[in-house]
């Protein structure tokens, strides 16, 4: 499973960059660091990482989207324009597919849509698995199906499992064999930690320096 970063923080992506398959983020994301030309931004994060970076169109329509798609495609060939799950959105991902550009189907919560993004030519589709959550509906379950859809119908689109809010989200993705996840920056650095490991580490310190 790929481990993507969700984030646009240039000192964290450095720090994990060799545990990383990726980065992803978003207007929300980029809109944290105003003081730098988002293309600018991206470009260094494509230098930083061995992997797709998904960079967001603003646009909500085909013909700008098709423009945006392709100006941040520009930037490196590690881009995938990120395009929401709306008809004009699957129109430019088909349209960018076709122009072999890689593309991540984002704000996706339905299996309607993740069979639109894969008929649509999509490198990725980014379920919201948190966000579903948060609304009463099970984000896993949707994983789950989707994983199932694209399996039996041989899809390459790839799932990619996104709003990820605590570890279960993480063991639970991985069980279900999603093939790639993004992570906020807390999430990924609790994954190197076990208070066992902690305190194993403290007693095998404390007894090699006994005397
Ligand atoms: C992924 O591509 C999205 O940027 C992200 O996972 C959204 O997460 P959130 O629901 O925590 O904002």
């Amino acid at each position: 499973m790929e481990i993507l970063l969700d984030s646009a923080d240039l000192q964290e992506i450095e720090t994990y960059s060799v545990f990383l398959s990726g980065v992803t983020t978003n207007p929300s994301i980029l809109s944290k660091y105003r003081d730098t030309d988002p293309s600018v931004r991206l470009k260094r994060i494509c230098e930083l990482v061995n992997g797709s970076v998904s960079a967001e169109v603003i646009s909500n329509e085909y013909d700008q989207m098709l423009e945006e798609g392709r100006r941040l495609a520009s930037i490196s060939d590690n881009i995938c324009v990120k395009l929401p799950c709306t008809f004009d959105g699957f129109k430019t991902c088909e349209k960018l597919s076709n122009e072999g550009i890689a593309t991540n189907m984002t704000l996706c919560f339905s299996l309607p849509q993740a069979l639109l993004a894969a008929n649509s030519g999509a490198t990725y589709i980014s379920p919201f698995v948190g966000r579903l959550d948060d609304i009463g509906q099970d984000g896993l379950a949707l994983l789950d199906d989707i994983v199932e859809l694209y399996r039996v119908n041989q899809y390459e689109t790839r799932v990619l499992a996104a709003s990820i809010r605590h570890m279960q989200h993480i063991v639970q993705a991985a069980l279900i064999g999603v093939d790639a996840i993004t992570l906020p920056p807390q999430l990924l650095k609790q994954m190197f930690l076990h208070p066992l490991t902690t305190t194993g580490l403290e007693i095998f310190q404390r007894d090699w320096q006994k005397k």
